[in-house]
């Protein structure tokens, strides 16, 4: 059977990366359940603090990445859906994981190394063991499959390494290695501004991304503004290499139409930016628009979210206290029952 299992940190809004890169995906997977398979989405909320946060802003954010995942899709009913933070049991086993992961393998974590920048002595030690809270994550709920962008693929690898050593050290196969569902198309949505680096929450620019909460006229105006160059659009892939950002609007285009990269030039192929970007943007409108209508109405119910959260963390604490026991068990640790 199937545990998917996957998070996203609430801060700032929710876009197009994490869209097409993430959430579609935990949508079609939750939808496509089988019987004796499981969902489980979190805001990962205790990673969002291993960066600066503003309390308020942080406590906003959480609701408002809550309403913006269940306009997606994420179903309360199908997904077992919280706030990572309502589950203690994420912080007892990253310490437990803080304790079998080597300083060797966090030492190569690419993702450290872009977040802390220039002032690595300044970091905060979370952001540094963020990835061994992100393996208790997906440990605790024995997941099998966790689907997420491409940025993601190291932490996972990771988590694999540190599930097999427990299982090695304490003799016992108390965990699952997870397998991360990367797609193929959309797996990294890089920078509307620049083809080299990824769409992301912390970019200061906010031309460089498409959020989910933009209007039609944001949209339209953020693609007219995307950066291109002069050239064609290409008849084969082969003709995208070095155009970083004309492959990022083509397979922007193939993600959310759902056709192969190669059928979307076969389409286009002669013409210039100026004629695609108008069809790129009616397509980003009609994929977005009903997502951000649904998301007011939630918005405008906050006692609901909070309902659905704390449903949620209730149904989690059942799964992840069971993983929790044994590990503590297994270490020799003692545990009262
Ligand atoms: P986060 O919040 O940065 O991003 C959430 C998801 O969106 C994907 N993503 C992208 N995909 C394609 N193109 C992009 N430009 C892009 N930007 C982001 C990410 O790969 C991710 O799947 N550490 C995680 C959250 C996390 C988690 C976990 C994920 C915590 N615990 C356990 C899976 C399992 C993060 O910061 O994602």
């Amino acid at each position: 059977n199937k545990r998917i299992v996957s998070g996203i940190q609430p801060t700032g809004n929710l876009h197009l990366g994490n869209y097409l890169g993430a959430i579609r995906n935990w949508v079609v997977m939750q939808n496509e359940m089988k019987d004796g398979d499981s969902c489980v989405f979190f805001l990962a909320d205790l990673h969002a603090i291993t960066m600066p946060q503003a309390p308020d802003e942080l406590a906003e954010n959480i609701r408002n990445m809550a309403a913006t995942l269940l306009a997606s899709g994420v179903n309360p009913e199908r997904a077992v859906f919280f706030a990572q933070s309502d589950v203690a049991a994420h912080s007892e086993m990253a310490w437990l994981l803080n304790c079998v992961a080597r300083i060797g393998w966090l030492n190569r974590m690419t993702q450290f190394k872009e977040k802390s920048g220039k002032n690595r002595e300044g970091a905060s030690v979370g952001l540094y063991t963020y990835p061994v809270l992100q393996a208790a994550d997906v440990m605790l709920y024995q997941a099998t499959h966790v689907p997420v962008g491409e940025d993601q693929k190291q932490h996972l690898e990771l988590a694999r390494d540190i599930a097999t050593k427990f299982n090695n050290d304490y003799d016992d196969k108390i965990f699952t290695l997870p397998e991360p569902i990367i797609q193929k198309t959309a797996a990294r949505v890089m920078s509307l501004r620049n083809g080299s680096s990824k769409m992301s929450k912390s970019d200061p620019s906010d031309l460089s991304r498409i959020n989910l909460t933009d209007s039609n006229d944001d949209i339209a105006q953020k693609i007219r503004k995307a950066k291109t160059d002069p050239d064609p659009i290409p008849e084969n892939e082969e003709g995208l290499a070095d155009r970083p950002e004309a492959k990022n609007l083509l397979g922007i285009y193939s993600a959310l139409k759902g056709e192969a990269l190669g059928d979307v030039l076969q389409q286009f192929a002669g013409q210039g930016f100026g004629q695609f970007k108008p069809a790129l943007a009616d397509l980003v409108v009609e994929s977005i628009a009903p997502i951000r209508d649904k998301l007011s109405s939630f918005k405008n119910d906050p006692a609901e979210i909070d309902r659905i959260l704390s449903q949620g963390a209730e149904k989690a604490a059942v799964i992840a206290e069971k993983t929790l026991d044994k590990a503590y068990r297994s270490m020799g640790l003692r545990r009262r029952s």
